[in-house]
């Protein structure tokens, strides 16, 4: 029996159907006309799913490292990958999921964090997640929260998923995830563990008191017109 989050992305059918390549690839073409890439650059993406984001951007970069609660998750996207050089995966452990700091990862130039922030207990995760994410970046990196629930709207939400499935050309992966019937599974386990959603005042007042610059991306970045992107400029050992 499913209880929680962590342990419905650990299984087969959340991860599973073209949905996540589609949905990497729109994100991956819309970020890299916001934040420049090169070769000396490092990345990780937390919540990494099937590692699909990290491995598009290893080419551009020179070590990229994606890390999930989801074991499943991470034993697929490392069989996958194998044999991309500067690509790695790391398990995060379940109970300690924001001690990012413990993965065997320092002086990195991006942090990403996309369609996760929304499965934290409360906005004090949010302020722990950036917390450690200082301690392990470069100067000058930054931390992507990208898809967050800000100033939430259910319908405008779901207007927003069609749309967006329109416009990124997720339509029909959309529908098929639809007609799966791994929604039934997540409208139960949604049901017992709402979603996080933020108010974009709480977002500031966590980012103003971890002494981090915030902006928010305007462009579509996932598919969802009405989901916030917040990228933190953070600034290490501050
Ligand atoms: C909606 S999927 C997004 C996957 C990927 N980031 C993407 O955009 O394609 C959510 C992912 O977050 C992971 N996840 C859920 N809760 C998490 C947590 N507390 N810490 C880290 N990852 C988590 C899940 O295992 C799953 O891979």
């Amino acid at each position: 029996m499913v209880k929680n989050w962590v342990e419905y992305w650990n299984r087969e059918e959340a991860m599973s159907g073209d949905f996540w390549q589609a949905q990497a690839d729109f994100f991956v073409r819309r970020i890299r006309r916001e934040l420049d890439f090169d070769s000396s650059g490092s990345l990780l993406d937390i919540g990494c799913g099937r590692g699909h984001v990290a491995a598009a951007l290893a080419p551009l970069l020179r070590e990229t490292h994606g890390a999930d609660t989801s074991a499943l998750g991470i034993e697929e996207a490392r069989k996958v990958y194998a044999d991309v050089p500067n690509l790695f995966f790391h398990h995060l452990d379940p109970a300690a999921y924001l001690e990012v700091d413990r993965l065997p990862v320092r002086g990195l130039n991006f942090i990403f964090c996309i369609s996760v922030v929304q499965y934290y207990k409360n906005i004090g995760e949010v302020q722990k997640l950036i917390g450690n994410a200082k301690k392990i970046v470069a100067p000058g990196g930054v931390l992507l929260l990208a898809d967050l629930l800000i100033d939430y709207k259910l319908c405008l939400d779901i207007a927003g998923v069609l749309l967006g499935g329109l416009e990124s050309g997720t339509f029909f992966a959309k529908l098929a995830e639809v007609f799966s019937g791994k929604h039934n599974l997540y409208a139960r386990i949604r049901s017992e563990n709402p979603v996080l959603t933020l108010r974009r005042g709480e977002l500031e007042a966590v980012c103003a008191a971890e002494n981090t610059r915030l902006r928010f991306i305007r462009q579509n970045l996932t598919g969802n017109r009405f989901r916030a992107h917040a990228l933190i400029e953070l600034l290490p050992g501050t």
